[in-house]
C-alpha cells in the first residue's frame, strides 16, 4: 500500500474556523423561523460540522449517516455503499448534508437521490471543499468553505488511509 505523509499547508485552522463560521451564521439567515435537520457524513465531516454547527442558532437536530464510496486511497470506485443510515426520520425536515469535499460527485449525487426519495421539505449540501476539476457527476453544493485545488488533501476530518482526520489544518499530502 502506498503511504502517504502530509505536505504543505492549504488551509490553516484560523482560516477554517473563520469560514465555518461564516457559513453557519449565513444558515442561520437562511432557514430563519426553521429547524434545520443536520446531516453529517461520516467520518471526514467531523471537524468541520462542529465547527459550522456552533455558529448555527437555529432550532438545530443532528444525525449521521456513513457511506463508502473510495475503493482505494486515492480514488473514487464509483460505487456508493450505505454502512449507516440516519436514526431520525427526514420526511418533511429541512434537511442539510455537512460533508467533508465534493471530489467527482458521486457519492452526494447519490445520497440526495436517496434521501430526496424519502420527503425531506428540502434537502440541501454544506461542504467543507468543492474539488470543481474532479466532476464526473453534475452535482453543486449551496455552502461550500473553499474551493481546492486537484490534489490529495488530509487534515481537518480528511484522511489518506484512516490517518490524518486529526489535524487542526488541511494539507497536501506527499507520497513517501
Ligand atoms: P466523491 O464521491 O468523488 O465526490 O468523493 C467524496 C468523498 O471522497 C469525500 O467525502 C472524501 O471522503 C473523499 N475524498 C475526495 N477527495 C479527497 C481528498 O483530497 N482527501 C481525502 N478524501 C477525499
Ligand atoms: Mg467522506
Amino acid at each position: 500500500m502506498t503511504a502517504y505523509k502530509p505536505g504543505e499547508v492549504i488551509l490553516t485552522r484560523g482560516q477554517i474556523e473563520a469560514r465555518a463560521a461564516e457559513i453557519g451564521r449565513q444558515i442561520t439567515a437562511d432557514y430563519a423561523g426553521r429547524e434545520v435537520f443536520l446531516i453529517g457524513i461520516l467520518t471526514g465531516c467531523v471537524m468541520w460540522m462542529a465547527e459550522v454547527m456552533k455558529s448555527i442558532d437555529l432550532d438545530t437536530s443532528v444525525d449521521f449517516m456513513s457511506v463508502s464510496s473510495y475503493g482505494s486511497a486515492t480514488r473514487s470506485s464509483g460505487v456508493v455503499k450505505i454502512i449507516k443510515d440516519l436514526n431520525q426520520d427526514i420526511d418533511g425536515k429541512h434537511a442539510l448534508i455537512v460533508e467533508d469535499i465534493v471530489d467527482s460527485g458521486v457519492t452526494l449525487d447519490y445520497l440526495c437521490k436517496y434521501l430526496e426519495g424519502r420527503g425531506p421539505a428540502s434537502l440541501k449540501i454544506c461542504a467543507m471543499l468543492d474539488k470543481p476539476s474532479g466532476r464526473r457527476t453534475p452535482i453543486d453544493a449551496d455552502y461550500v468553505g473553499f474551493e481546492a485545488p486537484n490534489v490529495f488533501l488530509v487534515g481537518y476530518g480528511l484522511d489518506a488511509n484512516q490517518k490524518y482526520r486529526n489535524l487542526p489544518f488541511i494539507a497536501a499530502v506527499e507520497k513517501v
